[in-house]
């Protein structure tokens, strides 16, 4: 039998070996739980108190005790030192190079036509505009009849309609907006009306489908002087402080009277150059008072109250200002071509 001294001995051992290749805390404390946790050897001594005899018990006690204290001491600092090197593995793993050149992600940009639509809804909300959307596939009474534009009316060949049945077509003009709102709203009116809108046209400067802005204003004593006003405001805000605006005498069926709006060249400031054809007038929107009838077949007394209405094509303005020479490119979406715009 050996005596609880060699015992204590042999146990010192037994850690001090199981301790030499150590290399996690996780091992470290199964090792530990081993000699120390319940039923562990260094448990099993303390219970072995019992058989000793009682003058011998304090000094076997003190050695038990010199035991768990030693080895409480062994497992602690190992645990730091291993605890330590995990950590420094760790960081050594997730190690961040900061000078490593960043993967370059591609940078979406708005499409020319979203930056001048937001940039016109910006101007003229700035003016008290709210902006209305109106449906794009429309019956014919909002595109064109209740627009004073009957079936027989030889405006209608103005625009080359797609039908899709008998009634409903896809809009040809945001104009068909109008008529909603003042279905809906009385006067004070004013909204902007952007959208898509659908032609029979192709070629450089047209598209089957393309998108305009629309504007209408109702209220007691509007006249043409406020229409001209306005677009002034604009011309200066959309082309620059020293743009002019011009009106020509026009036609539409739901404006009287109707007028074509040019603005001074941007370009030569009115000289003439290649933009403006020689002209020093570049033309941007067509315009009007709102015409009687319209007013009236929407509910609104025309002797009590007058407006105006414009509509102006977004890409018309979009390739004006930024020199695009090709409708076709504004609905390619080459993204060579449309990273290029940037507010
Ligand atoms: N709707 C007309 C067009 O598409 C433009 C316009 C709008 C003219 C409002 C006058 C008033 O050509």
């Amino acid at each position: 039998m050996l005596t609880i001294k060699e015992k204590i001995a042999e146990i010192k051992k037994k850690i001090d070996e199981a301790l030499a290749n150590v290399k996690f805390t996780k091992s470290l404390y199964e090792i530990k739980m081993k000699f120390m946790g319940k039923g562990g050897e260094v448990s099993d001594l303390s219970k072995s108190m019992r058989d000793v005899a009682p003058e011998d018990r304090p000094e076997v006690g003190k050695q038990i005790n010199e035991l768990r204290c030693w080895a409480d001491g062994k497992f602690g600092e190992l645990d730091e030192k291993l605890k330590a090197e995990e950590l420094e593995r760790k960081y050594a793993e997730e190690k961040i190079d900061v000078t490593m050149p960043v993967r370059e992600s591609a940078e979406g940009a708005y499409h020319p036509n979203t930056l001048i639509r937001n940039e016109l809804v910006s101007v003229f909300s700035g003016m008290g505009f709210e902006v209305f959307e109106g449906p794009e596939i429309e019956n014919d009474y909002y595109n064109f009849t209740a627009l004073n534009t009957p079936k027989d009316h030889p405006a209608r060949d103005m625009q080359d309609t797609f039908y899709l049945s008998n009634d409903l077509l896809l809009r040809t003009q945001t104009s068909a907006g109008q008529i909603r709102v003042m279905e809906n709203k009385k006067p004070p009116i004013k909204i902007l009306s952007p959208g898509k809108v659908y032609r029979s046209d192709d070629d450089a400067t047209h598209s089957p489908m393309f998108s305009q802005m629309e504007g209408l204003v109702v209220d007691r004593g509007i006249t043409l002087c406020d229409l001209k006003g306005m677009l002034d405001e604009f011309a200066k805000k959309i082309f620059g402080e020293d743009v002019k605006t011009r009106l020509r005498p026009s036609y539409f069926p739901f404006t009287e009277p109707s007028v074509e709006v040019d603005v001074s060249c941007f370009e030569c400031g009115g000289k003439g150059c290649r933009l403006c054809k020689g002209t020093g007038w570049i033309e941007v929107l067509g315009a009007g008072m709102v015409n009687r009838r319209v007013l009236q077949g929407c509910g609104i007394d025309p002797d009590e109250y007058t407006g105006f209405a414009f509509g102006m094509g977004i890409e018309r303005i979009a390739m004006l200002k930024y020199g695009i020479n090709n409708m076709k490119l504004l609905f390619e979406g080459d993204v060579r071509f449309l990273k290029q715009f940037k507010d």
